[in-house]
């Protein structure tokens, strides 16, 4: 049995310079745990001189990734790369080789997962990617095991950092989103080119790739009803603060009722629709997810056996996402130690005939601001509206205080579906007396 296993590291930046100050700092416990030393054999990187947080020793490093892949010494590799071609070439070169892979990189497995695991069974080796989803949390590695007893029949995350940062900002200072974002750009905490967070995408990777492995069919990103964070206003978060709620954008991967219920065995979900969106939620102020503020994340998950468990962490920096990456790396060494490559496969497909709802079809309460004419029989037409749809008003707020051409005007909406709702808005927008888009955000109730 092998007690020393060879890693070759492809990508020396942030992440990867981040393993191997981790790797110096913590390989002995590792093995004084497990029974396996890692060690590191060579890291490829793009420039020797690039600036990195931590160093990497000389002797170690080439530019060529190649050289690593295709080393024989080298007996698993790790791709830290980022981007979605190089990675995929590097990631494939490796598998076929019959070498398993540790990525951190959510952006490639959401485009290419279902190809990479295949290639991945084809050649009797693994796909490792517990960094690609909240860093440091091991959310992977507790539904992929811990969890491997239970259908998971709802997931709800703070899975971007950023987004979390901003909106908490928001509504501690009252501020907007162009100043927090600023200053967050200023400070570091949010990137210069921030779509990829604020629009909602970095969470969609993340939360395709955990509705894949808790339902079993890789979901194909394009099913995943995405609204991000930039059309949040401060006064959307003091309305829903008013109401005893606070703005998160939330990840929620949850088995629709009605499939559950057609389901022939008991606790079956067979053919099951699933929601998987990203949206921002007004989440009840007593709600645990409410509390989670700044750059952390949260995966609140329950379990139809175990029921509700949640998970805290730091999702994103170098030593967050290097704790992950060394949990592969042990995982990735015991079944080379223990020739056990399919032990509790890092994903195994095991539900064909499930499927992502669509949007249209998911019920939930809303909150709806309008702005509106502040002129007589303004109500009852919005109302009539909504009536005809049989949609129910839970409560009305016209706030004291706003004059000028328009006034806000806040709804919130019991249970209806998403298609019915947008539709009522739609013809409610068209009305003369409203002046603005209406803001429409889902309430979750977490039952
Ligand atoms: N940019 C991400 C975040 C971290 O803000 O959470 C990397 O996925």
């Amino acid at each position: 049995m092998m007690d020393q296993v060879n890693l070759g590291m492809i990508g020396g930046g942030t992440v990867g310079s981040g393993v191997v100050h981790a790797l110096q700092q913590n390989a002995e416990l590792m093995t004084s745990r497990t029974g396996v030393l890692i060690r590191l054999a060579k890291v490829a990187v793009k420039a020797l001189d690039e600036p990195r947080p931590y160093p990497i020793p000389r002797v170690l490093m080439t530019t060529d990734w190649q050289a690593v892949v295709n080393d024989p010494q080298i007996q698993m590799v790790t791709e830290l790369v980022g981007g979605t071609t190089l990675a995929r070439t590097i990631v494939l070169a490796a598998l076929r080789l019959g070498k398993p892979v540790i990525t951190a990189n959510k952006a490639l497995l959401s485009a290419h997962g279902e190809e990479l695991f295949a290639a991945a069974a084809k050649h009797g080796t693994n796909l490792y990617y517990e960094a690609s989803v909240c860093g440091g949390i091991p959310i992977i590695k507790a539904l992929r095991e811990g969890f491997v007893g239970n259908r998971i029949t709802h997931l709800y995350g703070i899975v971007n950092g950023t987004c979390n940062y901003i909106l908490t900002r928001m509504k501690l200072e009252g501020a907007d989103f162009d100043t927090v974002l600023k200053d967050a750009q200023a400070q570091g905490y949010a990137e210069a080119e921030p779509s990829l967070d604020v629009d909602g995408h970095d969470a969609q990777h993340k939360i395709g790739i955990l509705a894949s492995l808790a339902h079993g069919f890789w979901v194909n990103p394009k099913d995943i009803y995405v609204e991000g964070i930039r059309h949040i206003s401060r006064i959307d978060i003091q309305f829903a603060d008013r109401l005893g709620y606070t703005i998160k954008l939330l990840g929620i991967i949850k088995i629709l009722p009605a499939a559950t219920t057609k389901s022939r065995k008991p606790g079956s979900t067979a053919g099951a629709r699933v929601q998987v969106s990203v949206y921002p939620t007004l989440v009840p102020n007593t709600h645990v997810l409410a509390n989670v503020n700044h750059v952390f994340n949260a995966v609140f998950v329950r379990g139809n056996i175990v029921g509700d468990t949640l998970f805290y962490g730091r999702g994103a920096g170098k030593d967050a996402t290097a704790s992950a990456v060394l949990s592969d790396l042990v995982d990735a060494a015991l079944d080379l130690k223990f020739a056990t490559p399919h032990r509790i496969p890092p994903f195994a497909p095991h539900e064909k005939a499930g499927a992502v709802a669509r949007i249209e079809d998911v019920v939930s309460r809303y909150f709806v601001r309008l702005s509106v004419s502040d002129v007589p029989g303004t109500l009852a037409r919005i109302t009539r509206i909504l009536g005809e749809a049989r949609i129910g008003i839970s409560s009305v707020i016209q706030p004291e205080g706003h004059e000028g051409e328009s006034v806000p005007l806040i709804l919130m909406l019991h249970t209806a579906a998403s298609g019915t709702v947008t539709a009522a808005l739609s013809t409610i927008s068209k009305l003369p007396v409203v002046k603005a888009s209406p803001v429409l955000l889902r309430v979750e109730t977490f039952e």
